[in-house]
């Protein structure tokens, strides 16, 4: 069913209708984890779904706990959008046969699931407010956070390009002046706000006077 039809009329079928999406999204994502532990050459990598898949199957458990505080049955509801995500996934990772681009082919996989997660636990947390189902919103609420936790870290290992030549040229200190250079840029920036602020409330007493 999609997002918009007859059947949702209220902001309480649409909050229904989206536990239901997501019941049916997490359930999917726990089933795909495991074929994406098993391409995955890169340990880092590896060990992230692994923990993701452990914290997945929490997360059908916290929904399961949000049908209960409604007092509905857990019951998943066709989506067609997360199919999609992970039908492209299981495609690419079918055709790559590079270990090195399948791992970074696998990241930006994972990434497109998280990002669809944590489009949907946002619209959640605020229907659930406006429903004034606050009961609902910290369970809520710790899924998203371990969904952008989890796209955190994979920004970070795509940043580091996952293959072990990347790891190697960025332990060798190559990325580090960037590094050092950025925080230096901040501690300037940060040193010539104050002065910045002397010199409008210098200006501001002159023109007082
Ligand atoms: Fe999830
Ligand atoms: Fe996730």
């Amino acid at each position: 069913m999609g997002f918009f039809t007859k059947d949702i009329k209220t902001m309480n079928d649409l909050f229904m209708h989206g536990l239901q999406d997501l019941y049916y999204a997490e359930n999917k994502i726990a089933k795909s984890l495991p074929d994406m532990i098993e391409k995955a050459t890169n340990p880092q990598l590896r060990a992230g779904f692994e923990k993701h898949l452990k914290e997945t199957e929490g997360q059908v458990q916290r929904l399961q706990r949000l049908f209960e505080l409604l007092d509905a049955d857990p019951k998943g509801e066709k989506c067609p959008a997360i199919d999609g995500i992970l039908k492209e996934g299981s495609e690419l990772m079918g055709e790559v046969d590079d270990e090195d681009v399948m791992n970074v082919g696998l990241i930006a996989a994972a990434q497109a699931v998280e990002h669809y997660e944590i489009t949907r636990y946002g619209a959640l947390i605020a229907w659930a407010s406006e429903l004034g189902r606050r009961d609902c919103i910290p369970l809520l609420r710790a899924s998203l956070a371990e969904e952008k936790a989890t796209d955190e870290k994979l920004t970070a290992l795509a940043e580091r390009r996952v293959n072990p030549e990347g790891e190697k040229k960025s332990g060798s200190g190559r990325k580090a002046p960037k590094r050092a250079a950025s925080t230096a840029r901040r501690k300037r920036k940060s040193q010539a706000r104050p002065a910045k602020a002397k010199r409008s409330g210098a200006k501001k007493a002159r023109r007082r006077a």
